[in-house]
């Protein structure tokens, strides 16, 4: 969508918020010995507490309320009460959720116990290219201009992009119009409008190029069962600095 006015902007920092909320309660919550479904109905309750419901379930009768994908899972993996995470696992969590008519997207990879210095990097290198795309979120400007960015702080670690998922628009529904690219297609003549929300999600891996999907008929995983990880902010596109509605929240 493209906000219009202090309605707008007001009901997607709600939105943005409870997901936020969701993301980070259910990050805090991550230690050796936790399943995948447990950090589910942590999220749930958090996102509950704010009135939103969960957008996996009410666009995509998604069997969970928010994603959580672990090791070469890249995304849409299913929470599950069997699903104990041990120490070494890399485990994301994405969150996206409608409230008020409004809908906001997020998501965070995060070790479980202690990360060795290879997942440090991963985290840490994700974690920057998907800064760097933000920071190229400016009215006028080329989208494709946000993937060469990505790829070039994957280079820089020496890790690879998963080049077929990609970011998009988001805020009345949770996939919108544009596609928001990770990798740089030459060709894409799309420009960033003002007022636009949009999902800015790179997916970096140890080597993987795609993703693939698994016999779940829902997990994504990396198509050579490498590590992968994922951060995700939904943005406001402004003439300058964006307005980042999926900022950490404060969890008590
Ligand atoms: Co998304
Ligand atoms: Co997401």
């Amino acid at each position: 969508m493209t906000a219009d006015g202090e309605e707008d902007v007001a009901g997607l920092r709600l939105a943005g918020a409870a997901v936020a909320y969701a993301r980070d309660t259910a990050l805090a919550a991550i230690e050796p010995g936790i399943s995948t479904g447990e950090l589910d109905a942590i999220a749930r309750d958090a996102l509950a507490s704010h009135g939103a419901v969960s957008a996996p379930i009410l666009a995509y009768d998604f069997p969970g309320h928010t994603c959580i994908s672990v090791n070469d899972a890249a995304a849409h993996g299913i929470p599950s009460m069997e699903r104990v995470l041990v120490t070494g696992d890399v485990v994301n969590i994405d969150v996206s959720a409608e409230l008020g008519g409004y809908w906001a997207d997020t998501g965070a990879s995060a070790a479980v116990g202690e990360a060795t210095p290879l997942v440090e990097r991963l985290l840490k290198a994700t974690k920057l290219a998907q800064a760097d795309a933000m920071a190229l979120a400016k009215a006028g400007r080329p989208i494709r201009l946000m993937g060469r960015a990505v790829q070039k702080r994957a280079r820089e670690y020496g890790f690879t992009v998963l080049e077929n998922l990609n970011g998009h628009g988001v805020g009345r529904f949770i996939h919108e119009p544009p596609e928001v690219p990770s990798v740089e297609h030459r060709g894409d003549r799309a420009r960033l409008v003002e007022g636009m929300v949009i999902a800015i999600e790179p997916f970096l891996s140890l080597s993987a190029t795609h993703a693939v999907q698994d016999d779940d008929g829902w997990t994504l995983r990396t198509n050579d069962a490498s590590l992968v990880a994922q951060f995700e902010h939904t943005i406001i596109v402004n003439k300058g600095e964006p307005t980042i509605l999926t900022l950490p929240a404060f969890v008590p």
